[in-house]
């Protein structure tokens, strides 16, 4: 959809992809990543799904409300402390009886993988059939998934798009319309570490793809990249200029941003354009994390 009021803030077309309206529990950009994965795993014959990212992880949220409406059984490993009362994506995982462990962020980031894989050695000696989906789902058959959302968009677009802006958490989403737009210049915008480290994510993910015949990933800077300065702070952190692009946009236009991810890729957009160095039209993927909003209520601006 045209985002009208926006456009005419900027004086650049801008249109939405609303991958946040693919549901309610189950939305964002992981409904997409999923439906491929859990038919994987149903056709590996799993009874339960193990997975794993921060305390409000989306994807995790989304993949144990997936699993339970395909009655599998959820297993998440999240990043952090729990606290004593849940709230947004954790209360999510916990109303639906999801499995909970926790690591420290240094196990996470050095041995979240394997974590996981000794917890699934764990489900088999006990007569499990456990399928396990890395961080994000961004495996080469998670970003598959965006490969055909790139077609999706091409069918459904009445106009050609300049650029596509998406937030980069884990990579699976850029890999897939790197790989898949072929006719715009996609921009991955970092919501946490930096460009080269996400530059070679998103290469080694799209290695994964060429299993099915896709064309390979061109170099980063060859219709796409990785958009660096828009971290804020830290993972999930967000900047008082980064609030008010969430409250500004809600406010012209009734779309809802979160604070980890789309808030920071529509924030980068809005800079990007005033700044012109980015002109339309411009397709911004809406990957929904509307529940990253829940609990944060102290930050937002008046
Ligand atoms: C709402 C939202 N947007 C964007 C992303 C980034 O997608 P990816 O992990 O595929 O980079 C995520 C997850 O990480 C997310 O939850």
């Amino acid at each position: 959809m045209r985002l009208n009021r926006l456009s005419d803030a900027l004086g650049q077309e801008i249109w939405t992809k609303r991958d946040d309206l693919t549901g309610f529990g189950v939305s964002g950009n992981k409904v997409r990543k999923l439906d491929y994965l859990l038919a994987d795993a149903l056709d590996q014959g799993a009874d339960c799904v193990l997975t794993t990212g921060g305390l409000q992880s989306n994807h995790c949220r989304a993949t144990s409300i997936a699993a339970r409406q395909l009655g599998l059984e959820p297993g998440v490993l999240l990043r952090g402390e729990l606290p004593e009362i849940p709230d947004a994506n954790l209360l999510l995982d916990r109303l639906v009886g999801a499995t909970v462990r926790t690591c420290t962020a240094q196990q996470y980031r050095d041995h979240r993988d394997d974590l996981l894989a000794a917890w699934a050695d764990e489900l088999r000696a006990a007569g499990r059939r456990p399928y396990v989906i890395p961080e994000g789902g961004s495996d080469a058959l998670g970003s598959l998934a965006y490969v055909d959302a790139a077609k999706e968009l091409e069918d459904q677009a009445v106009r050609p798009f300049a650029r596509v802006v998406v937030a980069v958490g884990s990579g699976g989403t850029l890999t897939g319309l790197a790989l898949g737009c072929t006719n715009a210049f996609v921009h991955g915008v970092a919501v946490c570490d930096d460009a080269p480290y996400f530059e070679a994510r998103v290469q080694e993910i799209a290695a994964g793809t060429a299993q099915w015949g896709i064309a390979p990933l061109r170099s980063p800077g060859d219709g796409w990249e990785v958009t660096e300065g828009y971290q804020g702070p830290a993972y999930a952190v967000a900047t008082d200029a980064i609030w008010d692009t969430i409250a500004w946009v809600a406010r012209l236009e009734g779309l809802l941003l979160d604070p980890v991810y789309t808030g920071k890729a529509m924030h980068a957009l809005l800079c990007e354009v005033r700044a012109g160095r980015w002109t339309g039209p411009i397709l911004f993927w809406h990957t929904g994390g509307a529940f990253g909003l829940f609990g944060r209520g102290h930050e937002l601006p008046a």
